[in-house]
């Protein structure tokens, strides 16, 4: 097959979806990859590297999308990519689907064959693709709320773990999943105090058992929720139902008790976010104040460590990426479930139920 491999264009994005270890995989298998120039550069891969791996460095994401018949890439087609999208091409990406209607009907109407990343689940019933996202997502989750807790960000002005004599922040997890046992591990390490909510009693318990005794674990209900954001210096959203828009869990009325200068980090926010008063922002611009609130709610989180990401991504994606070159989408499918429940939409069809439910649009199962 011929692959592809665009440089990114939404703002900030830094991550490339192949490494050269990749690209010489992909030719041992007789594939052939394009790559734009300058696609790996925000990673820190220089277009010798591409090449050196055997990679063909061409001009411009057009010719990336005219030629190749599998495109691998790191987030969602944006309007600008939208015209190039070829009847029949596989695209495999990060979709996001439920979080906008317009790229779901540009992909309908397209007739690509979109295999999204994060709908990906193994036997284990793991995401592999969003996972290590999701982790490095969890940390710097941390990150950035600290920094936005301090004075000149419009922070409460607080030190996340406190000092001898002065109580620690605040942390609130909604969501105790991958994100939220980053954030956690890595806010607990600053010294704060956390509590992580979440539905499933069972991932509550395994988080009571291996996180430290700073952690606390609490099922997610309104009343619990309602509690907590008051209370919360850093509140982070991390809810997830897969393929389905995030539930709205933090209502504009919570917002409005939870304390002048709190911080909430919206993480879910790709998926549509699960804070009411929730809006996507950039890592150029990443916060805005709501009812003196300060938000982040980066959709691109892990961009901005893109040398992490990219390594991370790429190791996690080539095996499955392989299997699709090697034996088309619909073989690789039928042999592979997990592969089966990355197909969102196959030529104007939606193949992914929670995607359809949300846009009250077909289904249609594939396979
Ligand atoms: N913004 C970014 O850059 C970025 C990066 C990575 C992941 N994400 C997003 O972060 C979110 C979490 O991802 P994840 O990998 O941790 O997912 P996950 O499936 O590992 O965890 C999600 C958790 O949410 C819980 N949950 C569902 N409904 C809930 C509710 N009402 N209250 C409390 N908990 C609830 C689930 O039980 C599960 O434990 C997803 O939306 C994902 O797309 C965003």
């Amino acid at each position: 097959m011929i692959v592809g491999v665009p440089k990114e264009i939404k703002q900030d994005e830094y991550r490339v979806a192949l490494i050269p270890a990749g690209i010489e995989e992909m030719l041992k298998h007789g594939h052939t990859v394009l790559v734009e120039k300058g696609a790996g550069l925000g990673s820190s891969i220089p277009d010798e590297e591409y090449k050196r791996a055997g990679a063909i460095l061409v001009d411009t994401f057009k010719e990336i999308y005219n030629q190749a018949q599998f495109v691998m890439k790191v987030k969602e087609p944006l309007p600008d990519e939208y015209p190039f999208l070829k009847e029949g091409q596989i695209v495999f990406t990060f979709f996001h689907f439920a979080a906008s209607q317009k790229l779901t009907d540009t992909v309908i109407k397209s007739k690509i064959v979109a295999i999204a990343y994060e709908t990906i689940r193994d036997e284990y019933g793991q995401h592999p693709i969003l996972t290590p996202m999701s982790e490095i997502a969890g940390r710097m989750s941390i990150q950035e709320g600290a920094k936005c807790l301090e004075n000149p960000t419009h922070g409460r002005g607080i030190l996340l773990g406190g000092v001898p004599g002065v109580a620690p922040a605040e942390v609130v997890i909604i969501g105790g999943g991958v994100v939220g046992a980053n954030a956690a591990k890595v806010a607990a390490g600053f010294g704060a105090r956390v509590s992580i909510l979440d539905i499933n009693v069972n991932r509550l318990r395994y988080l009571d058992d291996i996180m430290p005794k700073n952690v606390v674990t609490l099922m997610s209900n309104t009343q619990n929720i309602r509690g907590k954001a008051a209370a919360a210096d850093v509140l982070i959203g991390a809810v997830l139902i897969e393929g389905a828009r995030a539930p709205c869990v933090v209502t504009k009325e919570m917002v409005q008790t939870m304390k002048p200068g709190a911080v909430i980090i919206d993480v879910a926010i790709d998926q549509g976010g699960c804070v009411e008063t929730s809006k996507p922002t950039t890592h150029s611009k990443p916060t805005y104040r709501e009812y003196d609130v300060v938000h982040y709610c980066v959709t691109n989180i892990p961009g901005a460590v893109a040398c992490t990401s990219t390594h991370a991504l790429a190791n996690v994606t080539l095996p499955y990426a392989i299997a699709i070159a090697d034996k088309g989408y619909e073989r690789a499918a039928r042999e592979n479930p997990a592969i089966l429940k990355g197909i969102n939409i196959v030529k104007g069809m939606i193949a992914n139920k929670a995607v359809a439910n949300v846009f009250g649009l077909p289904y249609s199962a594939f396979g």
